[in-house]
């Protein structure tokens, strides 16, 4: 299967560098937990870290919306939930992508119940298509077309996750 780059090692890392900033700069010294989505977010999550203070905690929740293929099915599944309450607590949910929406909407809700303090959303990416869901992404590191892209944590089918930059899949 073929891939080309979209988006450079270099582009990323110096991306994430200005979206730290900027999150830092508008919680304004007060702490945040950061809610890595599983599995895609790992490496930009662990990035995102790396620039922030000490303090800073994270947790992830693993949900499922594609089963396998390169379309959303809609159907959104919690299987693995966070090991901390976060009541009281800013939330900055840490996304690969967000492409219909369908999955961060729904995961917003969910936690809004579980009544932090805030919550936030920082996604690396996000597709430049209509959303399904009236969503709020307060951070979103690039905006890209409606392609399929694999690397730096995304999938296809398991594979190509370790890749360090964003590559586009040329699904024969
Ligand atoms: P949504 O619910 O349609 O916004 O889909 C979000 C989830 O689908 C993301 O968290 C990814 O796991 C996955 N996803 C969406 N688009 C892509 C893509 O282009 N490559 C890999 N995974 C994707
Ligand atoms: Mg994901």
């Amino acid at each position: 299967m073929q891939t080309a780059e979209l988006i450079s090692e270099s582009e990323i890392q110096q991306r994430i560098a200005e979206l730290a900033q900027s999150i830092l700069k508008d919680y304004a010294e007060e702490e945040f937990v950061c809610v890595g989505i599983l599995k895609g977010s790992i490496l930009f999550l662990a990035d995102l870290l790396r620039q922030f203070p000490g303090e800073i905690s994270i947790d992830f929740m693993q949900v499922s919306s594609y089963h396998g293929g390169t379309k959303s099915s809609g159907v959104v599944q919690i299987r693995k939930d966070l090991d901390q309450s976060i009541e009281g607590k800013n939330v900055l949910i840490v996304e690969d992508i967000v492409d219909t929406g369908l999955t961060l909407g729904h995961l917003r809700e969910l936690l809004a119940t579980r009544h932090p303090k805030s919550i936030k959303v920082v996604s690396l990416l996000s597709k430049r298509i209509a959303k399904k869901v009236a969503l709020e992404v307060e951070y979103v590191g690039f905006e890209i077309d409606d392609l399929f892209v694999v690397g730096y944590g995304l999938d296809y089918e398991e594979q190509f996750r370790g890749l360090r930059s964003i590559q586009v899949l040329q699904i024969q």
